[in-house]
């Protein structure tokens, strides 16, 4: 009796070990951590994060970039839909954001000054007579920190940064914590966290470009928008908002119902060419939850987007020019991309009457914007 009971128990625990060690390994398929090389001294890595579904996509320490969004069409074919590169050394020539965490301050702020308790701060002029996304040695620039993802059951990335007081002209030590979390629902889940010790203005979003016939498979003006915005954010032709909030009933900028990205580009309508392009921060009406979708009808790829930031800047790849030899050696050619960068606006650190962007010391930003892909 007693023997049986023992063997029981021996194999009760036996079928337990397997089990977790099953489990473990499952854990390791989820995220491959790969070293691909250093820069600035410390450790470059690849991540591959696989869920449930066996899609992947890719992230570096480099930028805190996504640099590989691996995701089938309505026939199952899967492809890359975002931009980025296949060696380690074209990824740190420098490019223009692909997949990074930009900060401190995402897109520009006018003449790089801004003035926080009567101490004006000076930043690098690096888009004329502007500064922007944080300057030349911003956050998409750094090497993070890769932490351990926990014990979460999806796959998680984790990138860490210190920002040191005045880097780049901003005040405050801030801390930086960017998780990224691969759904089976395929939806990327990005989660920012950040504090500081002195007064400072914050700004950050992910700078991913998106091609949902693939990423350097020609361009998006066939791509289909929505943009739950019903104003938008005009600019002066240095790309400095004016100050007004103008409605898009009525202009190529009504994306409240669908229409391409291609249908109107080309209008003589002033922001349009200010922009040379779409290059304009969306008010989100925040009433809904999906703030804005990509639909692309060849493929059937559908990108959604949540956030609950103020702002989208809706950029449509404008400055491409193709120099930039991207995954499978495919040029990123002018508008073959775009980016929905979750936000707050341009340059409010000077527009007191925009949302706030300032961070104290004792208080923990939060926020979270979600790119979700299906097809339909
Ligand atoms: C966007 C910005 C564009 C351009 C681009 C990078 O966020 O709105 O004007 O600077 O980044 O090339």
């Amino acid at each position: 009796m007693k023997r049986t009971l023992l063997l029981s128990l021996t194999l009760i625990a036996a079928a337990a070990w397997f089990s977790a060690c099953n489990q473990s390994a499952k854990t390791k398929e989820m995220v491959k951590k790969e070293l691909i090389g250093t820069h600035k001294g410390k450790d470059v890595f690849l991540l591959t994060l696989t869920n449930k579904k066996g899609n992947i996509i890719k992230l570096t320490n480099f930028g805190a970039r996504i640099t590989w969004i691996e995701v089938p069409d309505r026939n199952g074919n899967k492809e890359n839909v975002t931009f980025g590169f296949d060696t380690f050394e074209s990824m740190i020539k420098g490019d223009p954001y692909f997949g990074s965490v930009v900060g401190r301050y995402a897109n520009r702020i006018a003449k790089g000054k801004f003035t926080l308790d009567g101490v004006e701060y000076s930043l690098a002029l690096n888009n004329g007579p502007n500064s922007l996304h944080g300057g030349p040695g911003g956050w998409h620039s750094a090497v993070w920190n890769t932490e351990d993802g926990g014990k979460s059951k999806v796959p998680t990335a984790v990138f860490t940064l210190k920002s040191p007081d005045m880097e780049e002209g901003y005040p405050g030590n801030m801390d930086i914590n960017v998780v990224y979390t691969w759904t089976d629902n395929n939806e990327i889940v990005i989660d920012y966290t950040c504090t500081t010790d002195k007064k400072t203005v914050l700004n950050i979003t992910n700078h991913a470009y998106f091609n949902l016939h693939g990423a350097g498979n020609g361009d998006i003006l066939d791509h289909q928008m929505v943009i739950k915005a019903s104003r938008f954010v005009p600019v002066d032709s240095t790309l400095i908002p004016t100050g007004e909030l103008r409605p898009v009933e009525g202009t190529p900028f009504d994306f409240t119902t669908p229409h391409t990205v291609g249908e109107r580009i080309g209008e003589n309508y002033e922001q349009l060419l200010l922009g040379k392009g779409y290059d304009h921060t969306f008010v989100l009406d925040n009433k809904e939850e999906v703030d804005a979708t990509v639909y692309e009808p060849v493929s059937g790829r559908l990108m959604e987007v949540i956030t609950d930031q103020p702002g989208v800047q809706f950029y449509t790849g404008n400055f491409l020019n193709g120099r930039m030899i991207g995954h499978g050696g495919k040029p990123y050619n002018h508008r073959t991309g775009l980016c929905l960068e979750t936000g707050h606006y341009p340059d409010s650190p000077n527009h007191p009457e925009f949302p706030s962007t300032l961070l104290n010391p004792g208080e923990t930003f939060k926020s979270q914007t979600i790119y979700r892909f299906s097809v339909k």
